[in-house]
């Protein structure tokens, strides 16, 4: 298997194992209903709006040539000023978090060369990517303490909003929890030509959430979802964006662990949906919240020049109703009218036809009440394990159930290296805006999500699906697959 990933063992330390028996505790006692009753930790909290917010820094390619762009990183630990008057420890791509944004076009390869400079290993994936199994960011396939791997991006894929983080077996939880994410946007000529609204008036809110002490340092439990409840966009907790009086692109995030978010406007605004994980959708979908759970994005115009000057709109996550804790995210200012010749078209993208299913799998998602981990049709992830062996170039229908209607745990699941169709959930086919191009798709609890999911990249080689709850995916919710010619 040339395409397999190099390294292909892991044995637990025992740093590792506390910590997930620690996670495995805690699933036990994790309540039925699906809340965060608790308040936000003890840190000295920053009077809300009075920070803007900071846009993650687009990364120069170190050379350039036609054959594509390469770029250099370093992960390594960092403190970022996130809560007023404090130093918290990250660890971060190039010092900041998140992470630099790289800006790649389809068509045109990037390089990025990544020196691991923490005293953990690393691996990194790019998220919703159509890349080689080499340059995957596998669990196993590690970056060890002082040593560097260059990961290959083809981008052979229509614009998207893609990002990358940390994927090493077991500590992935934790790694991204601390800062190892980072965006990755794809732009396409089809996509420039519709004048969607670009430059300035194109803004990534990467949402995640946190728990800190008084010394303003991460806390971290596996599973400790309950009391991360201070929630950053761009690494800032409420900060504020001064917008002019016309459209703006948003382009959101769901980069938390385990929080679900469902957003909406503070003055009941439309939010026109434009994309989702992999890119356009057929035609905008007017709408007035927008639900992201962890890892899923989706692409929003707002136009603000229906607001007054001086006026101000709230970004509000509502996922627990009018009560869900920090549920302000982030104040518009509205300020002067701009000129604008961006428009919303009326049809956005031609979406490839999927062919006849010719094999239905059926992906159970639940506790291991034995052990509590959390497992795929009852097995831990096991890397030298092959789940499903799929034939290159075709469709399959899988049937994902959410077993743990009786714990109440949410779940969702993520497959490397495709974008795939969701048909229905519990029989219900989804909205337009939740079909395709998917990477990632929720599973409420008990719940069943049917999936068309075609294996067209030329790659062979195996690759993870797993739950996007990374608390989840850390605790061995996670299985892989075999692409064969
Ligand atoms: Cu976002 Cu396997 O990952
Ligand atoms: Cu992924
Ligand atoms: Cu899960």
């Amino acid at each position: 298997m040339p395409n397999a990933p190099t390294v292909k063992t892991w044995t637990l330390n025992r740093r590792n194992a506390l910590k997930l028996s620690v996670g495995a505790a805690a699933g036990v006692v994790v309540p039925a209903r699906w809340l965060y009753p608790r308040q936000a930790g003890h840190a000295a909290e920053s009077p809300p709006f009075s920070r803007p917010l900071p846009i993650p820094r687009v990364l120069a390619p170190t050379s350039s040539t036609p054959a594509g762009d390469v770029y250099q990183m370093t992960i390594a630990p960092a403190t970022a000023r996130i809560l007023p008057g404090l130093d918290t420890p990250v660890l971060a791509f190039n010092g900041q978090f998140p992470g630099p944004t790289i800006k790649a076009r389809t068509g045109r390869p990037v390089r990025v060369r990544v020196t691991n400079k923490m005293s953990s290993p690393s691996s990194v994936h790019l998220h919703g990517a159509d890349v080689a199994p080499s340059s995957d960011g596998h669990p196993v396939d590690l970056i060890q303490p002082g040593e560097s791997k260059t990961y290959h991006y083809p981008n052979r894929q229509p614009a998207a909003t893609l990002w990358y983080h940390d994927h090493a077996h077991h500590i992935e939880a934790e790694q991204v929890y601390r800062g190892l994410a980072g965006l990755y946007l794809i732009g396409d000529e089809e996509s420039d030509a519709l004048r969607l609204p670009g430059g300035a008036y194109d803004i990534p809110l990467f949402i995640r959430d946190a728990e800190f002490d008084e010394q303003g340092r991460m806390l971290f439990t596996l599973d400790g979802f309950a009391t991360r409840t201070t929630v950053l966009v761009n690494g800032a907790q409420q900060p504020y964006l001064p917008v002019r009086r016309r459209k703006y692109r948003l382009r959101l995030i769901n980069a938390a662990n385990s929080r679900p978010i469902r957003l909406v406007l503070s003055d009941g605004g439309e939010l026109v949906r434009i994309a989702s994980d992999g890119g356009l959708l057929e035609r905008p979908v007017r709408a007035t919240q927008v639900e992201l759970w962890p890892a899923e994005r989706a692409e929003v115009i707002v136009d603000f020049s229906t607001r007054p000057t001086g006026g101000t709109v709230i970004l509000e996550n509502i996922f627990n109703g009018p009560e869900t804790p920090n549920r302000q995210l982030l104040q518009f200012q509205v300020t002067d009218p701009a000129p604008d010749n961006s428009r919303i078209p009326e049809t956005l993208r031609t979406h490839p036809a999927f062919g006849d299913p010719v094999v239905t799998r059926t992906i159970n998602l639940g506790r291991d009440p034995t052990n509590s981990f959390y497992a795929i049709n009852g097995l831990p992830f096991d890397p030298n394990r092959i789940d499903f062996q799929i034939k290159r170039g075709t469709t399959e229908l899988w049937v994902v159930n959410n077993t743990d209607g009786q714990f109440g745990f949410p779940h969702s699941i993520h497959i490397h290296q495709v974008q795939f169709r969701v048909l229905d959930r519990n029989g219900q086919a989804v909205g337009p805006e939740e079909a395709y191009p998917k990477d990632t798709v929720r599973i409420p609890a008990g719940q069943t999500v049917r999936l068309l999911v075609r294996f067209e990249s030329p790659f062979t080689g195996v690759y993870p699906y797993h739950c996007h709850f990374l608390d989840h995916a850390a605790a061995h919710m996670m299985a892989q697959l075999e692409i064969v010619p």
